[in-house]
């Protein structure tokens, strides 16, 4: 039998690829990845005068090697599509998000926040039996294992000295850390569909024990435990307050709370998804993104827009605050929105049912808020500046009755939601997340001072 001999013809690639010396190098790198090649020949007038490889690139860009082209996105990758979802979307143009294929604003008007929590994770609206069945699972959840109830009122006096308190989003994400680990999460990569998903639901519907315990022991109360015959929120109010909610605050919290499970690929849901890409368990995932929600650009606003308004103090005072604010730089908390160029949907439902419950703080906040409108719009021409969810958030909850250390932990008890059903769909079909920086120091490499 003939050996076969293979030769150079076998295997190159004809035509050549080919690059000039003046193209620049993301060019060169995307004509490689289009033509599937390692390398190129660089030729001037039809002559060839070098080869550029794939390693070239990587020493200088600190790249490695990547299925597509090496391209330089957008600062806080805005408008950058980073994964695909079934979960939902914002559309910032169209001041319109939805919950899979229903309008977000349609479901907290006719359904629950479990039934919205069912659409999530389960993927369709339960039926009657579905979900009542859904929250008969959930209810025995809400309670605390005792290793964990031990250490609460630890955690709410170390809390003490910390800036937001005792209640704040520090403590709770020290308390549910510590949750993940007593009921023993496994890495996500090692663990069923099934086994994510029961995570993911203790830690929801624990999560508002979490927050209300923290609360109380902040302000010298003892906990309560969780009732199970009370829906989520229902059972939420009353374990912070010690009496089941009136109608109208139920309704006002259950259709905030409905309204912030989940909005898109903001910056904890996509840390959710990051953390999630490495195999991590659901309890690592859902304590980075408490991490990421607790800054004043995302979730930390609530109790600031409020906190705005009482410095503003009276309707008249509002265009000068604004413009002093303005002129030192600062931002107006409740305005203004990453996705958002035209009113947010979430805070046109608030102001609907600020309204219903009425009274000075109502009227004051819709005086100031057209100031602020009409006075952001001739400083920040440029800018679609927009009320956003957190300005009648924190109207509706202050006359809900909680206490404005409340506001970011309610937030977070909500969205614990959105960040599970995400979990779960990073999981589903994983792909570890690991961009690139470019480097701009010092030339590497200098010598070592000494
Ligand atoms: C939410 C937020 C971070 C989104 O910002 P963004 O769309 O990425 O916009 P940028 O940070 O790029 O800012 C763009 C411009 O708008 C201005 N701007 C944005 N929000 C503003 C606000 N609330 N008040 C005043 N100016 C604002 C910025 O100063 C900047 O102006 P400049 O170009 O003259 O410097 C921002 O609007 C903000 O800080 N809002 C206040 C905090 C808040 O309410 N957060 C809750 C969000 S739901």
């Amino acid at each position: 039998m003939t050996a076969t001999v293979r030769t150079v013809a076998d295997l190159m690639t004809s035509p050549a690829v080919t690059a000039g010396p003046a193209e620049t190098l993301e060019v060169a790198a995307r004509r490689m990845a289009e033509a599937g090649v390692g390398s190129v020949v660089v030729a001037e007038a039809n002559r060839p005068v070098g080869i550029l490889t794939e390693r070239d690139l990587m020493g200088v860009a600190q790249l490695r090697p990547v299925e597509g082209a090496f391209t330089d996105v957008p600062r806080g990758l805005k408008g950058v599509i980073v994964a695909e979802t079934e979960i939902g979307e914002v559309r910032g143009l169209e001041g319109f998000y939805h919950y899979r294929q229903y309008s977000a604003v349609d479901v907290c008007t006719h359904y629950g926040f479990e039934d919205a929590w069912a659409l999530l994770v389960d993927g369709h609206l339960p039926d009657a039996d579905e979900a009542a069945t859904f929250r008969a699972e959930l209810a025995p959840l809400r309670r605390l294992p005792e290793p964990v109830a031990e250490v609460l009122p630890a955690i709410a006096r170390a809390g003490l000295a910390a800036p937001g308190g005792a209640g704040s989003l520090d403590a709770l994400r020290t308390a549910v850390s510590l949750l993940a680990l007593a009921e023993g999460f496994r890495p996500s990569l090692d663990v069923s569909p099934e086994r994510l998903r029961a995570d993911g639901l203790r830690l929801g519907a624990a999560v508002p024990t979490l927050v209300a315990a923290l609360h109380r022991l902040a302000h010298g109360m003892a906990p309560l435990e969780p009732r199970e015959d009370l829906g989520h929120v229902a059972n939420y109010l009353y374990m912070l307050h010690g009496a089941e909610p009136e109608p109208m605050a139920l309704r006002a919290v259950e259709a905030y709370m409905t309204s912030t499970i989940e909005h898109g690929f903001n910056a904890s849901t996509f840390t959710a998804r990051v953390v999630t890409s490495t195999g991590a368990d659901l309890g690592s995932a859902v304590v980075a993104a408490l991490g990421s929600l607790s800054g004043p650009l995302h979730g930390g606003a609530p109790s600031r827009a409020l906190d705005t308004l009482d410095a503003i103090g009276t309707p008249e005072r509002t265009e000068a605050w604004v413009r002093d604010a303005i002129a030192r730089g600062e931002r107006i908390m409740g305005f203004g929105h990453p996705v958002y160029k035209t009113y947010d949907p979430r805070s046109a439902m608030l102001r609907d049912i600020a309204r219903e419950m009425g009274g000075p703080l109502v009227d004051f906040a819709q005086q100031v808020e057209a100031t602020i409108l009409s006075t952001l719009a001739e400083l920040k021409p440029d800018q679609e500046l927009h009320t956003n969810v957190e300005y009648y958030a924190g109207v509706v909850m202050e006359l809900a009755g909680l206490d404005r250390t409340l506001f970011t932990p309610t937030f977070a008890a909500a969205r614990v939601v959105g960040w599970s059903a995400h979990i779960l769909e990073q999981a589903r079909d994983n792909r570890i997340i690991r961009p690139s920086a470019r480097y701009v120091g010092p030339p590497p490499p200098q010598p070592l001072p000494r």
